[in-house]
């Protein structure tokens, strides 16, 4: 088999304090033991495809820190393929400070270190040439993206995350994006839709991308391609910690297709996933295995 999905994109520790809430501005509370936890939301979306079985290649960047041996081992024992991770020289690997209170909410803040390192030259052609499937995010410098997804022959994968508006000629080159309800509402320059209606308008109204999914948390997610909308109700589950459900529900949406899934049948695998992915503590610590999805 030749390489079947390529991710790219930031990989961090994570730094995680459960709390009963979350603190406000000035506010200190007090929580529990922290967590020492790999995150980052290319790393977590390669980790949650090759825990499904799926073959990932990932293309990233960690600093010269001792953070980066946690970084790596994660990812190796996930079978994910490291050979395109670089380490930039003098600069610390990413990290996250995350809050996550009772009942799975959470607070992050991510300081990109070694991501913001990442650029257009550290890109592989014949890699990408290669790859079915080619699964982006926004932690990671928009020029690397940008020129992953251009030099990209397979079907492109993008998760807008963190927000912010993207160019069109970006858009235009995505088969799939995948926000959440507040990172459609930046893409449409339009407030956070509340209604399942509303975030199926917003994605219809966006021009580019060849289909939409958009991530409900708790209400599931939509399919809006071919201008049909599926709605994709949500598992019911006991949630601990939603750190990096939107991640397991990329790359879990990544490895369905590369099967050869329809959009909405990958939603529905994306969905349980994802859900099974909140009753754990962390963000990769929480990816399923493919047997453990029923
Ligand atoms: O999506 C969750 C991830 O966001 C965390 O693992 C953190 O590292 C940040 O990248
Ligand atoms: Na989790």
């Amino acid at each position: 088999r030749g390489v079947t999905i390529t991710v790219i994109g930031s990989c961090n520790v994570d730094f995680v304090v459960p709390v009963a809430e979350l603190p406000g501005p000035g506010e200190t509370v007090l929580g529990r033991d922290h967590l020492k936890t790999p995150g980052g939301k290319g790393a977590n979306q390669a980790v949650a495809a090759a825990r499904l079985g799926s073959r990932v290649v990932f293309v990233g960047c960690v600093g010269d820190d001792d953070l980066a041996t946690t970084i790596r081992t994660a990812l190796t024992d996930a079978g994910v393929e490291l050979t395109w991770l670089h380490t930039a020289e003098d600069t610390p690997s990413g990290i996250a400070l995350i809050t996550v209170a009772d009942g799975g909410e959470n607070t992050i803040a991510v300081s990109p270190g070694a991501n913001a390192r990442l650029s257009p030259e550290h890109l592989n052609t014949s890699l990408l040439e290669s790859t079915d499937v080619l699964l982006a995010q926004l932690e990671i410098p928009l020029e690397a993206v940008q020129a992953a997804v251009e030099a990209a022959h397979g079907r492109v994968l993008l998760n807008p995350a963190p927000a912010r508006e993207l160019p069109p000629e970006l858009l235009a080159r995505v088969d799939v994006l995948i926000p959440n309800r507040s990172e459609l509402g930046v893409l449409a320059g339009a407030p956070e839709p509340t209604t399942t209606d509303e975030a199926a308008a917003l994605a219809r109204s966006l021009t580019g991308p060849s289909a939409v999914v958009v991530t409900l948390g708790a209400d599931g997610a939509l399919v809006v391609a071919d201008d049909e909308v599926t709605h994709v109700p949500a598992v019911e589950v006991d949630a601990v910690d939603a750190t990096g459900a939107g991640d397991a529900f990329c790359g879990a949406l990544a490895d369905a297709l590369d099967r050869g899934s329809t959009l909405v049948e990958a939603t529905r695998w994306a969905v349980r996933v994802a859900g099974i992915s909140t009753t754990r503590q962390g963000a990769q610590t929480g990816m399923p295995r493919r047997e453990d999805v029923s």
